[in-house]
């Protein structure tokens, strides 16, 4: 039985309190949704700023009225220390997830992404350690390797930031390293790279590539391809990713504790590659797709040219094994897609 099989069946027992900041955006509402489906009692917060109540709405439905009420929604804001302490008295585990998102974003507005991903992220960290949480797991970035070109990417090998945003993720880590060895606070970050799956917002300037290309294509639209199509990530599935969470907020290994981890798969992808996966798998669904080629643009400032994890501190501290590889979490992806587009057409 892998690590996360047996985890799932300990939790099943065993009914905790979790607190899941963000739970109205994308990666959010998937460890809330896990963790209904597992029998434990969640407090949500968010300010809706990048959230959705939709994504909330569908979780509801999936996982029934019986495990949505062990769940309790604050719509409050981790800018305010007050609203901070208020979610986390009497809870457990934290799964720190708000934050601003987007590259692009802290570079047009580098104020509004520090406000809440360093002084948001320090107020959440003082909340937990006044509360005595027993873990603080939060989302760390791969942006943090920065302009250091080696492949893949070891945790303790990084460069400089690239971006105001990497800059927050990169503080992210410091002041939890400085909580942990200060304070004792239990910590652990996950530098998610190109997390991916349903529900992830395909609207707006800063959407990201895998959502933004499946709207465009279900409509038989061209997509845009910034640079020549060969710069290439290490894109993961979303349930990846909740499984490392959990993993890592339930891990009894003490040299797990106070750690940063990649959270990929260990493969590298191409725009274009990504671009073919994704339209043959939507082509059935809007055949007008088969003539229609991308248009390649400038490459855009602050990406980085290639990223790759190693992700075998994972596997050997936490025993994460992912459970979907590109292929499988793309065809979820189309699905839901799919599912959306037909509900839309209804
Ligand atoms: N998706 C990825 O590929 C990826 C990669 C690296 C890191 N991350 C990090 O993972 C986390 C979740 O990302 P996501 O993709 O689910 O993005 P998302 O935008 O869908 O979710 C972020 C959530 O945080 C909420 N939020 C933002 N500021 C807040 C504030 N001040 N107070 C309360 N809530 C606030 C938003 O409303 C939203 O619901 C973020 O910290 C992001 O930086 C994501």
């Amino acid at each position: 039985m892998s690590a996360y099989e047996n985890l799932k069946s300990r939790l099943s027992q065993q009914s905790h309190t979790w607190l899941v900041t963000g739970v109205a955006g994308f990666i959010g509402s998937h460890l809330l949704e896990e963790l209904l489906l597992l029998g434990q009692t969640v407090v949500g917060m968010d300010n809706f700023s990048t959230g959705r109540q939709i994504n909330l709405d569908e979780v509801e439905q999936r996982v029934g009225p019986e495990a949505w009420q062990r769940f309790t929604l604050h719509r409050k804001d981790i800018r305010h220390p007050e609203d901070c302490s208020a979610v986390v008295a009497g809870v457990d585990y934290v799964l720190h997830q708000a934050a601003l998102g987007s590259v692009p974003r802290s570079i047009d507005d580098p104020l509004t992404s520090h406000e809440s991903n360093i002084n948001g992220f320090l107020n959440m960290l003082i909340a937990a350690r006044d509360a005595n949480v027993k873990r603080f797991v939060y989302a760390a970035s791969s942006s943090t390797y920065g302009d250091h070109p080696g492949l893949p990417k070891v945790e303790d090998v990084i460069g400089k930031p690239l971006s105001p945003y990497a800059v927050t993720k990169y503080v992210n880590e410091l002041y939890a390293d400085v909580f942990a060895r200060t304070y004792g606070l239990e910590a652990i970050g996950l530098r998610y790279f190109n997390v991916f799956g349903p529900r992830q917002d395909p609207q707006g300037a800063y959407a990201a590539v895998i959502p933004r290309w499946c709207a465009q294509l279900f409509e038989a639209q061209a997509c845009r391809i910034n640079g020549d199509g060969e710069t290439s990530r290490d894109f993961c599935f979303v349930k990846n990713a909740v499984q490392v969470n959990l993993l890592a907020a339930t891990t009894q290994n003490e040299a797990a504790i106070n750690q940063i981890y990649n959270v990929a798969l260990g493969d590298r992808t191409s725009l274009n590659e990504l671009y073919q996966g994704l339209k043959k798998r939507i082509t059935p669904y809007a055949p007008a797709l088969a003539g229609i080629e991308p248009e390649y643009a400038d490459f855009r400032g602050g990406d980085v040219r290639h990223s790759q994890a190693d992700i075998s501190k994972a596997k050997s501290l936490l025993g994460y094994e992912p459970s979907h590889r590109i292929d499988a979490g793309l065809e979820e992806t189309v699905l839901w897609f799919a599912a959306q587009q037909l509900q839309s057409n209804v």
